[in-house]
């Protein structure tokens, strides 16, 4: 269908933008929309095995297609994998439509994802990695966002009521 997202869930990993866009779909009957589910869905792989098998920039070309598609769905909760929004094609899509930042620093990623390997780009000297690359990252979320919600120290019922409350 061709139409405008309810609300697009940008933020890094371990913030739990799957888990929040899940539970804000699900209070407001929408349908969820995951762009990293979507990529492994159309290609048949986890991003991690397309990672290994394929590289980035594959990976990001798929992410792209994905994110561009996802963004015509009417009405729905999407969810963007962290990287995504750094895409120039995909920034420039954003503009326009309203977006929620989940913000996190890194004790609370940390605890949250674990730096369990299942993400390729955190899998070598996790905790450095995911610090350089929030800090590049963080003015483009910063600028995109129309609401941000600070998860820091919150559990998801608490951030999914202050999402509630901005949408
Ligand atoms: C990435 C984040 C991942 C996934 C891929 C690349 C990134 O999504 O898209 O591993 O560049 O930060 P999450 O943000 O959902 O972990």
């Amino acid at each position: 269908m061709s139409g405008v997202p309810f609300v697009v869930v940008i933020g890094p990993p371990g913030v739990g933008k799957s888990t929040v866009a899940a539970e804000v779909a699900a209070r407001l009957g929408r349908r969820l929309v995951d762009t990293d589910a979507l990529v492994e869905e159309r290609e048949g792989r986890t991003i991690s095995d397309l990672f290994v098998e394929e590289g980035e920039d594959y990976f990001r070309a798929a992410e792209r297609r994905a994110v561009l598609d996802a963004l015509r769905e009417d009405g729905v909760v999407l969810a963007l994998g962290g990287g995504a929004p750094m895409i120039p094609d995909v920034t420039a899509a954003l503009e326009g439509h309203r977006v929620l930042f989940l913000d996190v620093g890194i004790a609370d990623a940390a605890k949250r994802i674990g730096f369990d390997k299942s993400r390729p780009l955190l899998s070598v000297n996790p905790r450095q990695s995911w610090i350089t690359t929030m800090e590049a990252r963080r003015p483009t979320y910063e600028s995109l966002a129309d609401h941000r919600v600070d998860t820091a120290g919150r559990d998801v019922e608490a951030v999914v009521a202050e999402a509630l409350t901005l949408l």
